[in-house]
């Protein structure tokens, strides 16, 4: 694990300095009311490491896609609310990102003292990685700390270009993301057992092919197995279906069985009309779906062969729902693997996004050991990619 070889935020010395903190405060929101904090309280360790330690905490994230420039709506005024209501003291709101206002608010802070810049996606050069950012936000200070993991895929002036101008350590969030999720797939508990499902295969193909590098059972649910289900020769009615990858979904296969991976497929499906909630529905004893109708759910003889692998697992990764689990009648996949999840006892693993919420939703947050902040991150994480936000941070 060379992530783990990186500095972090202890091995810094940052009393009474400046140091700038890229956090991913990209929460939920609706009407301008943050929906679900877990990103501010993820966060909260370092930001609390950096105070107690008498750093000047100069924090900055961005807050949705807004598109190069100012734009109220994705103000960082309710973060700035939240994260003041969690440490009980003040959070100073910049009013531009890196502008007079933010270089006025960072000469002024005193040691203990925390401020937010304004969402760092209304600067045009953030997503562009552009140098001449990348160095006006290291002119506000002199320590930079890589804690956004939520982010640290996308190469952006604040999650990696301002690394090159400043002393960088990661911290705290970041440290244990890689601890728990690199230790699952480098010196797991086993068996391995990785749960994936969602849509596509094209979305989840280089997790699949690193994960059966590494475990022991593979299991493929949602709308991806219907790819998998034709590419075996099945009838795949009007599911969604990548016809231009069905060798590939036979490759992937045919590598699973090489190196000795169980690769569990649904052997009976949820199938309705149309792609609608309250469309009508049956469970059907087959993995081939008949003409007009489409598979929206893997059916109950699949949630017990699924939930029997999962009990027996030494450590489990999932990713991606089971079904079209936010309608009722398609969400009792998602919910049986959550719940098996949560019965089995083992190191478990839940890779952001949809089974995030699903996790949370059901009430199982307590009883996994690791809920990622990372979406889009920790899917790359899990294909072994380079994680800029990670990659630019010095070494030990
Ligand atoms: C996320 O929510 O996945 C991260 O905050 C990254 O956001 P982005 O996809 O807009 O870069």
């Amino acid at each position: 694990m060379g992530n783990l070889n990186k500095k972090t935020v202890e091995n810094l010395d940052v009393k009474g300095k400046k140091v700038l903190v890229r956090c991913d405060f990209n929460v939920k929101m609706e009407n301008g009311v943050i929906t679900s904090d877990k990103r501010i309280v993820a966060a909260l360790p370092t930001i609390k490491y950096l105070i107690e330690n008498g750093a000047k905490v100069i924090l900055c994230s961005h807050l949705g896609r807004p598109k190069g420039e100012f734009n109220p709506e994705f103000s960082m005024k309710p973060v700035a609310e939240c994260l003041a209501g969690y440490l009980g003291q003040e959070v100073k709101l910049a009013a531009d990102v890196v502008g007079e206002s933010a270089q006025a608010l960072a000469a002024e802070l005193k040691d203990g003292e925390v401020m937010l810049l304004e969402n760092v996606r209304f600067e045009a050069g953030e997503t562009k990685n552009c140098p001449e950012l990348s160095k006006k936000f290291a002119s506000l200070a002199e320590l930079f700390v890589s804690d956004a993991f939520g982010t640290v895929h996308r190469a952006h002036a604040s999650t990696a270009g301002v690394a090159a101008y400043l002393p960088s350590a990661v911290g705290f969030l970041i440290q244990k993301e890689l601890e728990v999720m690199g230790g699952a797939l480098e010196n797991p508990v086993r068996p391995l057992v990785a749960v994936l499902g969602g849509a596509k295969v094209s979305d989840k193909i280089g997790v699949i092919e690193n994960l059966i590098e590494k475990c022991d059972t593979i299991i493929i649910g949602g709308g991806m197995a219907y790819t998998f289900f034709k590419a075996l020769g099945n009838e795949v009615g009007t599911s969604i279906c990548e016809n231009d990858k069905l060798d590939l979904a036979r490759e992937l296969m045919a590598k699973a069985r090489a190196k000795g991976v169980n690769f569990l497929l649904p052997v009976d499906n949820v199938i309705g009309k149309e792609y609608k909630c309250d469309t009508p529905f049956m469970r059907i004893y087959s993995d081939s779906i008949p003409d007009g109708w489409m598979g929206l759910d893997i059916g109950k003889t699949t949630q017990e062969l699924f939930a029997k692998s999962i009990q027996g697992a030494g450590t489990v990764i999932w990713n991606g729902p089971m079904g079209v689990s936010e309608w009722e009648n398609f969400a009792a996949g998602t919910t049986a693997v959550a719940q098996a999840i949560a019965d089995s006892g083992s190191i478990s693993i839940i890779g952001g996004g949809d089974s995030a919420a699903a996790i949370k939703k059901l009430g199982f947050a307590d009883k996994m050991t690791h809920i990622s902040t990372g979406g889009g991150a920790s899917l790359e994480f899990l294909e072994g990619k380079e994680l800029p936000g990670i990659a630019c941070i010095s070494e030990k």
